[in-house]
């Protein structure tokens, strides 16, 4: 669905116009293409360690423009504040001030990404304090940055450098078109495993992933982003669903299967599907879901138990056939779509968001089981996304819906599978149990 405001204000008299009143100005967002550039201009990298010092030399092997230094007046693509040394709050003013004096020089569609540590592993209260404050010093700048911009972090557990494989993936994932909706998040890099593709434009060449409700919506636009990136693709989707499905397994050069996935036996149906057709699975991407909205007042048993079967209860159970085969082992990932419903609630969506706050804990669960089989778990929250789903709410109601986030606009279901993809990916092998919101930093709720 088109954001026809979007298209009005960005540019010529409309955008002057919007201006003049003070209305929203969103902007077209780059969006990742390949053979883009990572980033739109040079990459200032600030923070004084040996961290700082590493990471400036592998963006420089990425061939990037970067920068230690500010030069007056350059537009700059990114500023990358590693923050990776505090030891107490006090040691944030040099750098955050330091980069401050940049922040009017940041082009349209920039980026800003703080690498810090994460406050969890320390007892002492001064370096907690200090880390934990790099949470709320990134969500503010988030939400003063403007033009499609956006500000992001990754947090990096004990152990983890800014070298390590999955901190480069992430941060790769920030600069770039991929993340144009994600906003005001962070990342934690939990270990040291994962591994950069050998061919940035294909990252999943050579792996076999499942799609479930990939006949429309999101999931079809998971189907042909995995696609994309080199994989081979199972779809799923209910029988009722088998035309669409069918012309999106044609368009992605995959194969269709038609399962409800709350069937009992739908875990071993997918891996069988998957091992006789391909020869191997190695991705499953849990997208299938549904809505039965209702207030509490008004929820009967239907509507409770469709959602909870369809969203969470289907997901573990294909989880547990999955992690019990022996033709899941192989760096084997799974990518779950959560909501921001599921974080931050919505009236009459007791049902849902209880399904998808199901999915987080799930997630956090399972990360330790699949890690013994040196794969990932994790999620992928979407806010507000321009689909059917979406294209039905009354029209006052969704353009106020659409507009509070920081980008001031609905993310492309593009958006979502963007962060799919890249959670789904070797470079993200040392993230895991994590929930990662495409919203665009939505201004109310979590
Ligand atoms: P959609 O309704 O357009 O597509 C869902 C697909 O799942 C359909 O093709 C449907 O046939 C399939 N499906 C439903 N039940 C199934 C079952 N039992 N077995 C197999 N397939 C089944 O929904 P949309 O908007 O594309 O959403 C996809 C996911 O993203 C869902 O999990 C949804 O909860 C989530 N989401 C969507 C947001 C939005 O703004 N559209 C926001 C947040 C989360």
């Amino acid at each position: 669905m088109t954001d026809m405001y979007t298209q009005l204000v960005s540019k010529g008299p409309g955008r002057d116009i919007a201006r003049k009143l003070g209305l929203p100005q969103p902007v077209v967002l780059r969006r990742y293409q390949p053979d883009q550039p990572l980033v739109t201009g040079p990459v200032l990298v600030q923070g004084a360690g040996a961290g700082a010092d590493e990471l400036a030399s592998t963006l420089l092997s990425w061939n990037l423009d970067v920068r230690r230094h500010a030069v007056p007046k350059e537009k700059l693509g990114a500023i990358v504040l590693v923050l990776d040394e505090l030891g107490r709050p006090e040691d944030l003013a040099r750098p955050v001030l330091t980069a401050a004096t940049s922040m009017r020089d940041l082009a349209p569609n920039s980026r800003v990404i703080t690498v810090s540590r994460t406050a969890a592993d320390t007892a002492d209260p001064a370096v907690a304090a200090a880390r934990q404050g790099v949470d709320g010093l990134l969500r503010s700048l988030a939400k003063e940055l403007r033009a499609g911009a956006t500000g992001n972090g990754i947090v990096l557990a004990r152990g983890v450098r800014t070298t390590s494989p999955s901190t480069l993936g992430a941060l790769r994932f920030f600069l770039s078109g991929r993340s144009a909706f994600v906003d005001g998040q962070f990342l934690t890099v939990s270990s040291t495993e994962g591994q950069l593709p050998a061919d940035a434009g294909k990252p999943l060449a050579g792996k076999v992933a499942v799609v479930t409700g990939a006949a429309r919506g999101i999931g079809a636009a998971i189907a042909r982003t995995l696609y994309r990136d080199g994989a081979t693709l199972v779809v799923v989707d209910i029988p009722a669903a088998g035309d669409h499905l069918a012309a999106v397994a044609n368009e992605v050069r995959g194969t269709a299967l038609q399962l409800d996935i709350s069937r009992t036996d739908a875990g071993q149906r997918i891996i069988d599907h998957a091992v006789e057709r391909h020869g191997r699975l190695d991705i499953v991407i849990h997208n299938a879901g549904i809505t039965r909205d209702k207030l509490l007042a008004n929820m009967d048993e239907g509507r409770w138990n469709s959602v909870i079967a369809v969203n969470i209860a289907a997901q573990l159970r294909i989880n547990e056939a999955l992690l019990a085969s022996g033709h899941f082992r192989n760096s084997p990932r799974i990518v779950s779509v959560a909501s921001t419903s599921g974080i931050a609630g919505n009236r009459g969506q007791t049902n849902y968001a209880a399904s998808k706050g199901g999915v987080m804990g799930m997630v956090r669960a399972t990360a330790p089981l699949i890690g013994t089989h040196g794969g990932s778990i994790n999620a992928v929250a979407p806010g507000f996304i321009e689909t059917e789903m979406t294209a039905r709410i009354p029209f006052a109601t969704r353009e106020v819906a659409r507009r509070l986030n920081s980008l001031q606009q609905g993310g492309q279901p593009g958006d979502v599978a963007e962060a799919i993809a890249f959670l789904a990916s070797d470079a993200a092998g040392g993230i895991s149990g994590e929930v990662l919101r495409v919203c665009g930093q939505n201004l109310v709720g979590a």
